[in-house]
């Protein structure tokens, strides 16, 4: 018996000891392999007898319960300790604060466009979208702006590979061109309603005004700090049978009124030229109060549309008058936000764009 409390002793401090499964696999063996104590023991017995074999053989495994007893709970407390150990590893604190998933927002220029379209939304105005690379004539030639005229150099063009006078040929100067392609598709609709439309001539039946603000890139070779070869334009058109410069004031002192959340602010017309405009003229506006207030700032170019235009929009200048007027969003943003370097808005700077 003492020999047996001995090797169970012995088998508890081996197993004790055993800091990895591995180290207890192989105290495991000492006792109770093919040639552990226990075993041993056991192929001793062969020479008792039958009783002497009974006797011995119970305590024997009253040993070998007792080891094997020892191993389970070493087993258990190792697998224990591992777990510990590895919560302990992949521990998180929820009391850290979360990161924070990077948000993207509206580009400041954008803000401005959709702030545009709904203001002119809200005064009955279309939003059209066109084509950035346009052929001469709906850039030049349609707006009244025939080959070797100056104003053809003064856009300084980019000018694309291939094209034609009607072919795409380069890009956009400015979003005029949208100004005869969306009257072309209203004049199209409504005069095949035919009252008074001649098919080919020029129209001068019944329609519904044309009221259409088409915003977009727009591009010409210039780069400095108030110039991008990129930049933004959003033109105007109000084409009707008795539409005239005061609807043009009033709509666009309602405009900026609205768009700078400020009725201390006025407008005045300085006379100007453009070939798709007679009269034309700069619109300014002052504010009367504020960081600004004093100065007179350009915002954008207007005028009546000229009755070539008005022509080539198949419209009979006789009956249809309007106005059109082109205006920057980019200086827009600019003076809405106190920019002063037009060349911030197409960096990229997240520290720059982030705080719009
Ligand atoms: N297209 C002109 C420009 O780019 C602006 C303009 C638009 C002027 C419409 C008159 C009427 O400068």
């Amino acid at each position: 018996m003492n020999d047996l409390n001995a090797i169970v002793e012995s088998a508890q401090a081996a197993f004790a000891q055993a800091i990895t499964p591995a180290d207890l696999e192989n105290a495991k063996a000492l006792f109770l392999g093919k040639s552990g104590r226990i075993t041993e023991l056991m192929k001793g017995m062969a020479a008792l007898t039958v009783d002497e074999k009974k006797s011995r053989g119970a305590t024997i495994n009253l040993a070998k319960q007792a080891i094997e007893a020892a191993l389970t709970d070493r087993r258990q407390a190792l697998a224990d300790a591992e777990m510990q150990a590895q919560l302990r590893a992949e521990a998180l604190d929820v009391t850290l604060p979360g990161r924070q998933s990077g948000q993207g927002g509206l580009h400041p220029v954008s803000l401005t466009m959709e702030r545009i379209e709904a203001i002119f939304g809200s005064m009955g105005f279309d939003v059209a979208q066109g084509p950035e690379i346009e052929s001469d004539w709906f850039n030049f030639t349609a707006l009244n702006t025939p080959e070797d005229h100056p104003a053809r150099s003064m856009h300084d063009t980019f000018y694309v590979e291939g094209g034609s006078e009607t072919a795409p040929n380069l890009l956009r100067t400015h979003t005029s061109p949208m100004q005869i392609r969306y009257a072309v598709q209203h004049v199209k609709k409504y005069s095949s309603k035919a009252n008074g439309g001649e098919g080919q001539g020029l129209f001068s039946g019944d329609m519904p005004e044309i009221r259409v603000i088409a915003p977009g890139r727009t591009y010409r070779v210039d780069s400095d700090a108030t110039h991008s070869p990129m930049f933004h334009q959003c033109e105007g058109l109000w084409v009707g049978e008795n539409v005239s410069f005061k609807d043009l004031k009033f709509v666009f002192t309602d405009f900026c009124r609205t768009f700078f959340e400020s009725d201390d602010l006025v407008l005045r017309f300085r006379p100007s030229f453009f070939p798709f405009t007679e009269p034309s003229a700069e619109i300014d506006i002052q504010f009367q109060s504020g960081p600004l207030a004093g100065r007179w700032l350009e915002v954008a170019g207007s005028g009546q549309v000229h009755p070539n235009v008005i022509r080539n929009m198949g419209l009979d200048p006789e009956k249809f008058i309007g106005f059109a007027f082109g205006m920057g969003p980019d200086r827009l943003t600019m003076l809405r936000y106190g920019v002063n370097d037009l060349r911030l808005f197409f960096d990229g700077d997240v520290r720059f764009l982030s705080q719009f």
